[in-house]
């Protein structure tokens, strides 16, 4: 016998039809315009029907529920810091590059001060609102304690969720998550700087809308394409292409003052990557260099791009060079006398007159691109260069990287998808769609010098790093990386997460994101040491966590004043050690946290010097009237001994003098040496 299906409340069938539902989906087929969403935009539906809108009300622009708020949540103060983990880092005394475990908008904030208008570059590739990827709300009241809990740092965090299209607030809270994030992160611009956001036509016309209102329509640079692969199951177009969104900071101050952005044609790149392993056999030995190009363009079949440049065979220290006339192109050129060198006598003149007038002429010689023959019978030649060495890739002069050409606005995807990359770093596909790092390390290269810093805030597996120690190893620059990743939880029993999972628990480190991209900097960081462990490349990275501050808040509880009196007396959270403390001084005055730091006992307390003395911190404990002369005696030697370029600051730990004689003695045996700068925590 079939059986007999019982129904419940909850079954459809027991329910009348929902009228209003089809009211809905009737009118939202007749009137498209008055649904943003998915729901219904009352005002548009009623001017729509006829019915007149104040003109007074309607501003140019995208809005949406929150954007407010958003601006707010900007402006709002971290109340967070960045923990030290050298433990977990590379190189961590030496290193340069920075790898921050965190939420982005903290981090952002945190990062304001030390380093406002210093990064070069910034590259993100944030979630692109599939309705797979989860978009981290940001709480107003207490965002740090929200992160604790939403990354699963807190007992009984609260599970991230994604933002499905079903939610109402699709592109809403999208844009909540990204515009505050984006206003931060221009602060950290430099003038020069330039920021690329990835992007796909979900959200293309909203981030180009944001980032107009944000860094200005007039500092546009360009929507690239990045032609990223086919997907061969469409079923109208093979959508596989993304975008990359270019603003400058100020392009009025980039078209002033700088070259314009050049990269090597094509099959110029080989001759490099060529020179380059010359270089690490050979080093500056300029004759074995060349040799060693001229065997190689030997071995090139006749079909390669390369074969072209056959004549630029030549090296010197600085870079690859052909020998070129130096006459007028056409004829007519200028017929002035040009001393020989080492005879004196003028030299040969062209038929056609130089090539440049007296001046220039003067110049390309004191410049070195001029090289004169053994003696005047001769007219000396011009060097064109090539490839010039590590220098910032925007070289227009006509004699120097003349190979140079402007890049095009299409990307292709290179020749090893970087699924492969993660296969080859991580043995498994940890990561899914990772960026590919050899197209980034084009970009970074196209439009920044050899020392710049470049920021990437939705770090992922940490493309963007490997990218900057890529150029670095390849042209031997010193390029500084800013990595800064949320440790999002990675869930075993979810299909496209279980492999990552698994791979942090093979070694044996928590499931998260940032996990993965820590792992890949010390792996590809480990593949440009050579086999004594030695690198001429920092590739290092001092590892940061966020969390709350180490200075407790004054939060007394009404009930318990004298206990929290006592707890309160101690102004830095239990479990804080002296480097946390340190540390969150620097972000808060405003220094680099790779500053050098110094350390040393004055009269049994641990003293510390940031900056060349800068600043010096001492957070010990006792320090009683017997301790304080000599101590302050011994900071004020130290000081002169480092003699900071500036006024020097110097901070104690509040609690760690004994009374308040011992503190107001501590501050007059500094202020009679000339230091006024003196605080406490
Ligand atoms: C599309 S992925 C970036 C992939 C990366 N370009 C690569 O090649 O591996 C975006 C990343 O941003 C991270 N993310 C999302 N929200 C964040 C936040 N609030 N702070 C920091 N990272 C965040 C996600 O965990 C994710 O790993």
């Amino acid at each position: 016998m079939p059986e007999m299906k019982k129904l419940g409340q909850n079954d459809p069938e027991t329910r009348s039809v929902d009228v209003v539902v089809g009211n809905v989906e009737a009118l939202k087929a007749l009137l498209p315009d008055a649904f943003a969403e998915g729901k219904i935009d009352f005002e548009v539906l009623k001017s729509l029907l006829g019915d007149t809108v104040d003109e007074k009300d309607e501003k140019y622009g995208l809005s949406w529920h929150g954007k407010r708020r958003a601006r707010q949540i900007a402006l709002a103060p971290s109340t967070g810091t960045l923990l030290p983990c050298p433990e977990e880092s590379v190189d961590w005394e030496t290193t340069q590059n920075l790898m921050i475990e965190g939420d982005n908008l903290e981090v952002l904030k945190l990062l304001q001060k030390s380093y406002a208008n210093k990064v070069k570059l910034i590259y993100i590739d944030p979630p692109y609102n599939t309705g797979k990827d989860f978009v981290y709300p940001d709480d107003f009241r207490d965002n740090i304690s929200n992160y604790l809990e939403l990354t699963g740092q807190t007992d009984g965090g609260r599970k991230i969720s994604s933002n499905t299209e079903s939610s109402g607030r699709f592109h809403t809270n999208w844009l909540n998550m990204l515009y505050p994030r984006l206003r931060l992160a221009r602060q950290l611009l430099r003038q020069d700087g330039v920021i690329f956001i990835s992007i796909n036509d979900k959200e293309l016309s909203n981030l180009l809308t944001i980032c107009s209102e944000i860094f200005g329509e007039e500092n546009f640079i360009a929507t690239l394409v990045w032609e990223r692969g086919r997907k061969n199951d469409a079923r109208r177009f093979s959508l596989g292409h993304e975008y990359i969104v270019g603003y400058a900071k100020d392009l009025a101050h980039i078209e002033e003052l700088l070259p314009a952005w050049r990269e090597p044609k094509e099959g110029v790149t080989e001759i490099v990557e060529e020179y380059d392993r010359l270089k690490s056999i050979h080093g500056s030995d300029f004759e074995a260099l060349s040799s060693g190009l001229v065997e190689f363009y030997k071995s090139l079949p006749d079909t390669s791009p390369a074969k072209k440049y056959s004549r630029s065979r030549f090296v010197d220290k600085r870079g690859i060079w052909r020998d070129n006339n130096i006459s007028w192109p056409g004829g007519g050129g200028p017929k002035y006398a040009l001393p020989h060198p080492i005879t004196g006598q003028p030299c040969k003149i062209p038929d056609d007159g130089w090539r440049f007038v007296e001046e220039t002429m003067k110049e390309k010689i004191r410049d070195g691109f001029v090289q004169f023959r053994e003696d005047h019978t001769k007219s000396p030649f011009l060097k064109s260069y090539l490839y010039i060495d590590g220098s910032n890739a925007g070289n227009d002069d006509e004699t120097a990287g003349e190979k140079l050409q402007v890049m095009g606005s299409v990307f292709y995807r290179h020749s090893q998808p970087s699924n492969d990359v993660m296969k080859e770093i991580f043995g498994e596909k940890v990561f899914e769609n990772p960026k590919d790092h050899i197209v980034l390390s084009r970009l970074i290269r196209y439009c920044t010098g050899s020392s710049d810093t470049i920021l990437d805030f939705f770090a992922g597996s940490g493309s963007t790093g490997h990218a900057v120690w890529e150029l670095n190893h390849r042209d031997g620059t010193k390029r500084r990386s800013v990595m800064v990743q949320l440790p999002e939880p990675l869930d075993s029993d979810d299909r496209d997460q279980a492999l990552a999972a698994a791979f942090c628990d093979s070694i044996g480190k928590r499931r998260t994101i940032s996990e993965l991209t820590k792992e890949r900097l010390r792996r590809v960081g480990a593949t440009f040491r050579d086999s004594s462990g030695l690198t001429r490349n920092d590739i290092g990275f001092r590892v940061f966590k966020l969390t709350s501050s180490n200075i407790r808040a004054w939060t007394p509880d009404p009930d318990d004043l004298e206990n929290s009196l006592l707890k309160n007396a101690e102004h830095i959270v239990q479990g804080r050690n002296e480097q946390d403390v340190l540390f969150e001084l620097l972000l808060k005055l405003g220094l680099d946290l790779c500053v050098p730091i110094q350390t040393k006992h004055v009269e049994g307390k641990i003293v510390h010097s940031v900056g060349g003395g800068v600043l010096i911190v001492c957070l010990a404990q006792g320090l009683t009237k017997d301790v304080i002369e000599p101590l302050g005696a011994g900071i004020v030697a130290w000081i002169k001994q480092l003699a900071p370029a500036v006024d020097p600051r110097v901070v104690f730990n509040d609690s760690g003098f004994a009374d308040d004689i011992a503190k107001t003695n501590m501050a007059a045996i500094l202020s009679q040496n000339g230091i006024s700068d003196v605080r406490s925590l």
